[in-house]
């Protein structure tokens, strides 16, 4: 063994899959909860739904589960919560995620989706916050994602895997989602890499090429949670109007702001939703 502290999944023989079984052992071993039935990604402005879904068993740091990494972001709690619901399912809470901007590769960034799979869970919440391209949207305004388009130039999916994305953003659970609040709209997410926000030109190349959502997360998740044989959910909270819908420049404490703003209703909604999952 070298001293040099090498990642899991950046070992020369690593398996992604191998590595996300170790994190679900350790979920299942520092939780005291071997098996989940639903997993959820809590992006900005989330947060708070896990203490509306249920009770929560167990809170540990992502950092103690094999492979997770430190937050890089304020408004990510960096915590693992294994939430029971009145309905007795099992939630495993995802509070920490890995961006693609950060650099240090696909495998880290759906990491937490494979071990959410591994835990067992069939159904994979994602929640983002993200930049609106339809200007009838306003910050704090929750909108279904429907399908994505992957600009980041990168897969999950690694060798001759060829994984079908049709209907990736589940319709059976939008419907669910819908019949809680008709008044959901929904659009197609564009992934960027960021961090950078898009100039107003890449904003409205992503309008024309069918976008209504940008973002610098999801899709990726997305397409590895398809290939562990998940069904998904996906949420973005809309924190701003996208450069140049808006006139006004882009702030990370705009979008912060927007989050802590809307938090208290769209955690009350993404909680009825998981209740009847
Ligand atoms: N673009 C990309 N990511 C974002 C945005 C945006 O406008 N707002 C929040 N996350």
């Amino acid at each position: 063994m070298s001293d040099t502290y090498t990642h899991p999944l950046d070992a020369p023989d690593a398996d992604p899959t191998q590595v996300a079984e170790q994190a679900a052992a350790d979920i299942a071993r520092l939780t005291g909860v071997d098996h989940h039935d639903i997993a959820v990604t809590l992006g900005s402005g989330w947060g708070r739904a896990a203490d509306l879904i249920g009770e929560t068993v167990a809170e540990i740091p992502a950092t103690e589960v094999t492979g997770f990494s430190k937050p890089a972001l304020s408004g990510h709690t960096g915590a693992i919560k294994s939430i029971l619901t009145p309905a007795g399912k099992r939630v495993l809470i995802i509070g920490a995620r890995t961006h693609f901007y950060e650099g240090h590769g696909v495998r880290r960034v759906v990491h937490s989706v494979r071990t959410a799979a591994a835990t067992g869970a069939k159904i994979m919440v994602l929640t983002n916050g993200a930049g609106g391209i339809r200007e009838t949207w306003h910050p704090g305004q929750p909108v279904l994602i429907s399908d994505h388009i992957n600009l980041t130039a990168s897969s999950p999916l690694e060798g001759a895997t060829f994984v079908d994305l049709t209907d990736l953003y589940s319709s059976r659970l939008r419907g669910v989602a819908l019949a809680i609040d008709p008044e959901l709209d929904e659009g197609v997410y564009v992934q960027f890499r960021g961090p950078h926000y898009e100039t107003p030109a890449e904003v409205q190349m992503a309008k024309t090429i069918g976008g209504h959502i940008v973002g610098m997360s999801t899709a990726l998740e997305a397409i590895a949670a398809r290939e562990a044989g998940m069904e998904i959910l996906g949420f973005s909270l809309i924190t701003n109007l996208a450069a140049g819908i808006q006139d006004t420049p882009l702030s990370h404490a705009e979008v912060l702001e927007a989050g802590q703003e809307a938090e208290p209703v769209i955690s009350a909604l993404l909680a009825k939703v998981i209740d009847r999952l």
